[in-house]
């Protein structure tokens, strides 16, 4: 097996068609990056999200690498428990360059790619310029100049193109650490869930030129379907597992937080920054179906809880969400201020304001929206890049199925 088929980890857009996780596409650049090309450090310790590590002791750095070109909740799972390995998570993202020489162009940006992973909570320091196949040049780099310990990566065997190891280096060293693949997540499904929404959403504007009503609408189709199985045990793994202090200000934004994009991390961290607790309200599958037509959510609702919770800037969330918010609601979790972007999609078919209560009391805020980026112009843009999708993962695909067929029980985290 070559390098490519085998790093299904980072970009697996054409893996194998099951499972599946949140999905990160995005637009833009973390206001919280300071120095953008020669990485960037994030300071979640600083915001009260983690406390801080033990001082004097050296602290161990450890390295994982990928284009998280189109980044899902596996990902996510997989900075987790590479950052669990040390005290300090330093990414490494493969350049444009690098991936138009590769495997063609990238669908999001270095700026986009670079907001979604920054924006994880697991995350302390991106270097932007990471090799699409690591060398022992770029490894010494990363031991010498970066002060890496440990370089991770999963548990898949990874082949330079001349078939020798591509951490060959590394383990010699003995600073080589190995993650288990995460289960039940592959960008290739989640762009063939994308594919067949926007068929179907097509298809039924042809028929009968308008998007009809979601009641009228037959129950969605079975390829939209997910095969994630959330446990409650990820849940947790990817909680804070910590409620608001006294006399905090609580914060909340709700909504569907489908396909999450940068535009997503840019309005959670301005919500964040009103406050010292953000909660965010996910709307159930059935809420946003009935509000947006039934071909959405692409994402499903602990899918989209998930990635909503790898987010720095989410102290907490709500999975399943009710549209409207009571006075009831906010009472039981004291909010002091309810939060809307003004980039939002609109409600296809619900006359009223969802936001009644909330701005009879005085507490509801309209934050401009950093980036003009929504879910429906991600999956588009995904579409339009399906054909090149196709080809390059044409033989990822037959690895991973061999993988699905000969794998047996899977532990670890
Ligand atoms: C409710 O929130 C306010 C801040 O908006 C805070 O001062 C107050 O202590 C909170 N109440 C409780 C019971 O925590």
């Amino acid at each position: 097996m070559d390098y490519d088929s085998n790093s299904w980890i980072w970009e697996g857009v054409y893996n194998h068609p099951h499972v599946l996780g949140g999905l990160m596409v995005t637009a833009a650049l973390l206001g919280l990056s300071t120095s953008y090309f020669g990485g960037m450090t994030n300071s979640w310790s600083n915001l009260g999200i983690f406390p801080k590590k033990r001082s004097g002791k050296r602290r161990v750095r450890v390295y994982m690498d990928g284009c998280f070109d189109l980044m899902h909740y596996g990902h996510a799972n997989a900075l987790r428990q590479a950052k669990a390995l040390g005290d300090e998570l330093v990414v490494g993202l493969v350049s444009d360059e690098e991936i138009l020489a590769n495997k063609g162009p990238p669908v999001l940006s270095m700026e986009e790619r670079l907001t979604l992973v920054s924006g994880l909570k697991w995350v302390d320091e991106v270097i932007t310029d990471a090799p699409y196949a690591i060398t022992e040049e770029f490894l010494n780099r990363l031991f010498y100049e970066y002060n890496i310990d440990y370089v991770i990566h999963g548990d898949d065997p990874c082949l330079l193109p001349d078939g020798t190891d591509a951490y060959a280096a590394a383990k010699k060293a003995g600073r080589y650490k190995q993650i288990k693949r995460t289960e039940g997540v592959s960008s290739t499904d989640i762009v063939g869930r994308i594919m067949s929404s926007l068929k179907d959403k097509k298809a039924r504007e042809d028929l009968d030129g308008t998007d009809a009503k979601p009641q009228e609408e037959s129950k969605p189709k079975v390829s939209h379907l997910s095969q994630f199985l959330p446990t409650s045990r990820r849940i947790v793994q990817f909680s804070n597992g910590k409620g608001p202090g006294p006399d905090a200000r609580i914060v909340y934004i709700d909504g569907a937080f489908d396909l999450f994009h940068a535009g997503h991390v840019e309005i959670l961290k301005k919500a964040r920054q009103l406050g010292d607790f953000l909660l965010v309200g996910i709307h159930s599958d059935e809420t946003v179906s009935s509000q947006r037509g039934n071909h959405y959510p692409i994402m499903h609702l602990h899918e989209r809880s998930l990635s909503v919770l790898a987010c720095g800037y989410v102290d907490e969330v709500i999975i399943g969400a009710p549209w409207e918010i009571t006075k009831d609601m906010i009472t039981t979790f004291n909010i002091s201020a309810v939060v809307h972007g003004t980039v939002a999609e609109k409600s296809l078919y619900s006359e009223r304001d969802p936001y009644e209560v909330p701005k009879s009391m005085g507490i509801f805020h309209l934050l401009e929206s950093p980036k003009d980026i929504t879910t429906t112009s991600v999956a588009q843009r995904i579409m339009a890049n399906h054909e090149a999708y196709v080809k390059r993962n044409a033989k990822k695909a037959q690895s991973e199925k061999r993988y699905y067929e000969e794998k047996t029980y899977v532990t670890g985290d």
